[in-house]
Parts: structure tokens; sequence; C-alpha cells
């Protein structure tokens, strides 16, 4: 998954993905140390038990989500990213209305957005599909 925070990926992963794949994201481990290390060993993990696995975080850059790209080559499976593309105002709208820790730092989303550059297969995925709310994303 890619997206800023409140963009809906964790949504979309409930009402698309989770009945078929491995939920894994930081978020689940809010107070863990080595979270990126945990995460990637948990990938790995899965994989290798023959799992499919989506992980559910921001994964703005190409140099975070290069290690997730290279844990599924290793596997020798497809990754897809899915980009879930909300515009920053909804999202600050919608993480305005979150209660406790699921609420973050304004400066969080924007440090994000500032990070965002949109996943591309040149990267090594094998197909990038785009969310986009209220409409089909254009083809290609
Ligand atoms: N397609 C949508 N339309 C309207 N609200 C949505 C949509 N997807 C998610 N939301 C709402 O936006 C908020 C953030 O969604 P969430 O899936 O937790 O985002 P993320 O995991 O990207 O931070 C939640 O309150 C959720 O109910
Ligand atoms: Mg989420």
């Amino acid at each position: 998954m890619v997206g800023l925070q409140g963009a809906g990926k964790s949504t979309h992963v409930r009402e698309h993905l989770a009945a078929t794949h491995a939920v894994v994201s930081k978020d689940h481990w809010p107070r863990a140390r080595r979270r990126e290390a945990r995460q990637q060993r948990v990938v790995a993990e899965l994989l290798a038990a023959g799992r499919s696995v989506v992980v559910d975080n921001t994964n703005p850059s190409p140099a975070e989500r290069a290690a997730l790209v290279a844990a599924a080559r290793t596997a020798g499976v497809p990754v897809r990213a899915v980009w879930v593309d909300t515009p920053p105002a909804t999202c600050l709208a919608r993480n305005d209305a979150r209660e406790g820790r699921a609420r973050v730092p304004l400066v969080g989303v924007h440090a994000t957005r500032a990070r965002l550059l949109p996943p591309s297969t040149a990267e090594g995925f094998d197909r990038v599909d785009v969310v986009r709310p209220g409409g089909t994303p254009p083809a290609g």
C-alpha cells in the first residue's frame, strides 16, 4: 500500500485484500523498537510460508518500498503497489476527525506528502494500481 495518513489504505485493505492476504503493518506494533526490521522479517517469513502479504503503511518513497520489492523477488512472487491517491486536504480532514493515537500530528501528514513519489513499475513492481475516491483510475 502507498498513501498518506488518512487516505483510506486500511479501509481498502479491509474491504479488498484482508480475505486473501496476511496484513502486516508497523502500526500494529506502535511501541516496538526496530519496527522496520521486524516488519521486514515478518513479511519474509509469511512469503516463505507461501502466504500472500499486504503491507499497510504509508510507504511514500521508492527507498522505503525497495526492501518490500526485494522481499517479493527473493520469494519469487509478483509484487503490486496499490496507491490510494486521496487529496491531502481530505486526508487532513479525516485525520482531524480521528481520536487518540489514530490521529497523527499534522506535521506527519505533511512530511509524508513531501516524500511521496507515486509508485512505478520502474521500481520493480509488476503492477501499479491507483485507487481514487469516487472514480475509476485511468487505464495504464
Ligand atoms: N472511500 C472512503 N470514503 C470516505 N471515507 C473513507 C474512505 N476510506 C476511508 N475513509 C475514512 O477515512 C478515515 C481513514 O481511513 P483509513 O482506512 O484508516 O486510512 P489510512 O489507513 O490510509 O490511514 C477513516 O475514518 C475511514 O473511515
Ligand atoms: Mg491505516
